[in-house]
């Protein structure tokens, strides 16, 4: 896909260059750029500059403010394998941060990922304050206890559990949309005087992907290949996660699937070309082989 191809290598050479400068340590440094660069779709920093395009805000302005997100993600990744966590030890095609490291480096790796991304969301170039003020404390609010950190706790006190489609739909909404969401909504905060309609317009969109995404990820633990999804498949069954393919059967998690995608586009539906790379993003999500 162009526009999500043309994102990560704009995506990879800002982190590349912005975790380069010197840590208190040495082995952390490395563990932050090992978690951070060597691949990774970076599909939500491409909803970030999908959003401010959509608005016609340039991509340079929404790039730093892309990137942090990344950091949030690439953080909840390396605790997301951790042994107390899923206990993973593949990722990207590579051994996961505890296993090329150790533990206490990749929980520290972690840490300092997510205060970078606000010392990042702080200083963003382009960007007056109080919209820095407010995409700050989106992605706080995306990111802890009422946004990821807190659907990641649902999910490992579901293991094993008989979860209601409602049950699995609020995990999944906050594990994996709250970040999506902010992600689409941080994108849409780099353009000044972004109106009410179309930051709900552009919310409704992310948080149907959100959703998506994570019903796309469930499927491809089961009929992926770990050589190209480059996690380990079947570690929610060998978990006993609760999974929408678990619930709904696969035919089920499909057809659920579409109606995501449908929905995510209809919220698009006052937008004209220049939403198309959102288009093209959900297309993808929906899509994806890994
Ligand atoms: C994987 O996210 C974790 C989930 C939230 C399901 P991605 O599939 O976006 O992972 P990378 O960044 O491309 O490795
Ligand atoms: C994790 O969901 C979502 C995060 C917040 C990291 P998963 O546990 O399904 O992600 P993968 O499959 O390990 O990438
Ligand atoms: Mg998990
Ligand atoms: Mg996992
Ligand atoms: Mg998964």
């Amino acid at each position: 896909m162009d526009f999500l191809n043309t994102c990560r290598t704009l995506v990879d050479t800002e982190l590349d260059r912005r975790i380069a400068s010197q840590s208190a340590s040495e082995q952390l440094q490395e563990a932050m750029r090992y978690s951070v660069l060597g691949g990774g779709k970076r599909i939500r920093p491409a909803l970030t500059l999908a959003a401010a395009t959509a608005l016609g805000q340039s991509i340079d302005v929404a790039l730093v403010p892309a990137c942090a997100i990344e950091l949030v993600h690439a953080y909840s990744l390396v605790h997301d394998d951790l042994p107390a966590m899923d206990n993973d030890e593949l990722r990207r095609g590579r051994p996961t941060a505890h296993i090329a490291f150790n533990e206490a480096t990749a929980i520290l790796a972690g840490d300092a990922l997510q205060a970078l991304a606000f010392e990042w969301l702080a200083d963003a170039p382009g960007i007056e304050a109080p919209a820095r003020l407010t995409m700050i404390k989106e992605l706080a609010r995306a990111s802890g206890h009422g946004g990821m950190v807190g659907g990641q706790s649902i999910d490992l006190e579901s293991v094993g559990k008989n979860l209601s489609l409602a049950q699995l739909e609020t995990m999944h909404r906050h594990k994996t949309g709250a970040l999506i969401e902010a992600s689409v909504r941080i994108g849409a905060l780099t353009a000044s005087g972004v109106s009410e309609r179309s930051l709900t317009a552009l919310t409704g969109y992310a948080k149907a992907l959100g959703l998506a995404f994570q019903v796309q990820d469930d499927l491809l633990d089961i009929e992926g290949d770990t050589d190209i999804i480059g996690k380990p498949q079947g570690s929610d069954a060998a978990r006993s996660k609760p999974t929408y393919p678990a619930l709904l059967g696969l035919a089920g998690a499909r057809k659920h699937l579409a109606a995501l995608l449908d929905s995510a586009l209809e919220s698009l539906q006052d937008f004209g070309p220049e939403a198309d790379p959102l288009r093209a993003m959900a297309d993808y999500v929906v899509a994806r082989t890994h």
